[in-house]
């Protein structure tokens, strides 16, 4: 790899923001990502800031960029397997960059019942990575979110607003 490859990506152009200047500066972070590659670049530097344990809530109309974000952040782990979208199986698993991540698409969960029998609720055992798309499907299912990112299509590209609800995750952005 040479030096060029190695160094990070840049972090697309932040928004302007409520918290600015105050102590929640870091709480509520925005991006506008004008193309997929601008994606790329944000999950690149989100990959690099992942520590186990951490739960992401994955916000979004269909469409709006979750699992292409999540591939990113695989990708930049270096896995360069198929990441494909859970739509069926809910879970799909990976072990990349010295961390087991789990990613859920729940838009499809049927009930409490189907998430017991499945087993899910084994994986939150506050090591795994997680990135969960639809998790309001869930509920009260899910343990609390160290951030959520709510990804909006603006134009021909997507706005990204990244809030931190935890300590954890307030460092995670805080770093990005
Ligand atoms: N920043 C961007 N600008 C423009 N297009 C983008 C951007 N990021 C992703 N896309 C495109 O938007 C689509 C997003 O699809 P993706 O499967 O990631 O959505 P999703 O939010 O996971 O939807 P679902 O809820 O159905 O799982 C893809 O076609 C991708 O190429
Ligand atoms: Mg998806």
């Amino acid at each position: 790899m040479t030096m060029e490859n190695a160094m990070p990506a840049p972090l697309p152009n932040p928004l302007p923001q409520a918290g600015e200047g105050t102590n929640d500066r870091y709480a509520n972070l925005s991006f506008f990502l004008a193309d997929e590659s601008a994606t790329q670049a944000l999950a690149q530097r989100l990959a690099a800031r992942l520590t186990p344990g951490l739960v992401i809530y994955l916000h979004g109309d269909l469409g709006a960029g979750k699992t292409t974000l999540v591939r990113g952040v695989l990708n930049a782990l270096g896995y360069t397997g198929r990441v494909k979208s859970p739509t069926y199986t809910l879970l799909e698993p990976y072990s990349a960059g010295g961390l087991e991540l789990r990613h859920f698409d729940l838009y499809r969960l049927n009930d409490q019942e189907e998430w017991e029998s499945a087993g899910f609720r084994d994986e939150f055992d506050g090591h795994n990575v997680f990135f969960i798309e639809w998790p309001e499907k869930a509920q009260d299912l899910l343990p609390v979110a160290d951030m959520e990112i709510q990804l909006e299509m603006a134009g021909e590209g997507r706005k990204a607003i990244l809030l931190a609800n935890t300590k954890t995750g307030r460092e995670c952005l805080e770093r990005l």
